[in-house]
């Protein structure tokens, strides 16, 4: 089969193409990415030689350059994963996230209208559904939870999803639509919570922690989410949204404090700046669906992986210290200079 991926040299489609390349060598995967400043080669180095794999830069909302790619390539799957990430960058500048996240969406669903799919998969995002109160943990988020949005990123993403399940009815194109929440992993782009701690705590820098850091975030080890696309793309129903979480909510302030104690920091790294405009207070998936209708359950802990994780990062000080010395260093700047 050939499968396009897109978005594969950021942090979860890198990973999810080092993950299907050497899955299935029978395969063929073809990455797409336009290579914004989350993109990175480097990422994709490790398999860029590997004969089941391909890297085609192009813009998903480029109309002409992603029919090009589907005329030439045929692909019987695609997996979307191209997008704007970061909730902190589409509170300065949103625009750029509805040009890719749904103006791109929709080019990738009209590629698949016009040259036909076997199946085309949309990765979202938990933040569609909004938050939840921090004094209601009987409270998580289903496939059914009305989509009620917070940021620019996630309305964005909300946006794409209305429009996958658009063409899913009015085109009967095959699509599925999965919600993850927050993963963390290696190659994670150091403005993210998790690897800007690991960043900062590494350099002695202080770490900044929105508000009171009692936000609550639901954690999943990336090579988890990439078992559940896999999963989805080969067993799940057309139509379906599923769910994917391990209920493994951690608050920032417990997370920032597992890096320092592994790391063997002070907790006077700790500094608490000014909060998130729309802060979200609590995100937590029931991921009972995917669960019973395709048997999947995460593999790795939270104390496992963070610890892959970091460990990770000791070994690969090169990948991130290239990012933070760059360009990178007048967005940190920019964000965090007078917070
Ligand atoms: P990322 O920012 O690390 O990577 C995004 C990639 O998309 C980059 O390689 C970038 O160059 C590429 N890209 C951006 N605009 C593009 C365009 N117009 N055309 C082609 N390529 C483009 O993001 P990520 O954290 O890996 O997230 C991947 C997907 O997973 C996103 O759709 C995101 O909404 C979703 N998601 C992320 C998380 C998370 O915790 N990171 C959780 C749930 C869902
Ligand atoms: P982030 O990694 O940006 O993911 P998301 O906002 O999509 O969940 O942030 C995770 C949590 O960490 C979120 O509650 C915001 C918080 N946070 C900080 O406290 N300090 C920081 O410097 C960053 C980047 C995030």
């Amino acid at each position: 089969m050939n499968i396009i991926v897109t978005g594969g040299a950021g942090f979860i489609g890198g990973n999810f193409c080092h993950y299907m390349t050497g899955k299935y060598p029978e395969d063929t995967i073809i990455c797409i990415d336009k290579l914004t400043y989350a993109g990175n080669m480097e990422t994709l180095a490790p398999i860029m030689e590997k004969p089941n794999f391909r890297f085609i830069r192009a813009d998903i909302a480029d109309r002409d350059a992603i029919y090009k790619i589907f005329e030439e390539e045929a692909p019987d799957i695609v997996v979307n994963f191209a997008a704007e990430s970061h909730v902190d960058r589409s509170i300065t500048d949103p625009e750029v996230f509805l040009r890719t996240n749904i103006i791109g969406t929709s080019v990738m669903l009209d590629a698949c209208r016009k040259y036909g799919i076997k199946r085309y998969h949309q990765v979202s995002t938990d933040e569609v559904y909004g938050d939840l109160p921090l004094d209601r943990p009987d409270l998580f988020f289903t496939e059914e939870t009305p989509i009620h949005t917070s940021s620019p990123y996630s309305a964005s993403k909300a946006s794409a999803d209305l429009l996958v399940q658009a063409y899913a009815r009015t085109y009967k194109l095959p699509c599925t639509i999965s919600r993850c929440s927050n993963n963390y992993g290696p190659y994670h782009f150091p403005e993210k919570l998790i690897p800007l701690m690991i960043a900062n705590a590494l350099n002695d820098k202080e770490l900044p922690v929105y508000g009171k850091g009692e936000n609550v975030r639901d954690w999943l080890y990336v090579e988890d989410h990439c078992i559940a696309i896999d999963l989805i793309i080969r067993k799940g129903t057309p139509g379906e949204v599923y769910n994917i979480g391990g209920h493994n909510e951690k608050t920032n302030l417990e997370v920032v404090k597992t890096v320092l104690a592994q790391l063997g920091k002070s907790e006077d790294l700790i500094t608490y700046v000014t909060d998130r405009p729309g802060h979200d207070m609590r995100y937590a998936i029931d991921p009972s669906k995917i669960h019973k209708e395709l048997g999947w359950l995460p593999a790795t802990p939270f104390e496992q992986g963070i610890k892959k994780t970091i460990d990770w990062y000791l070994e690969n000080r090169e990948w991130w210290e290239n990012i933070i010395s760059g360009e990178y260093a007048n967005y940190y700047e920019k964000m965090y200079g007078n917070r």
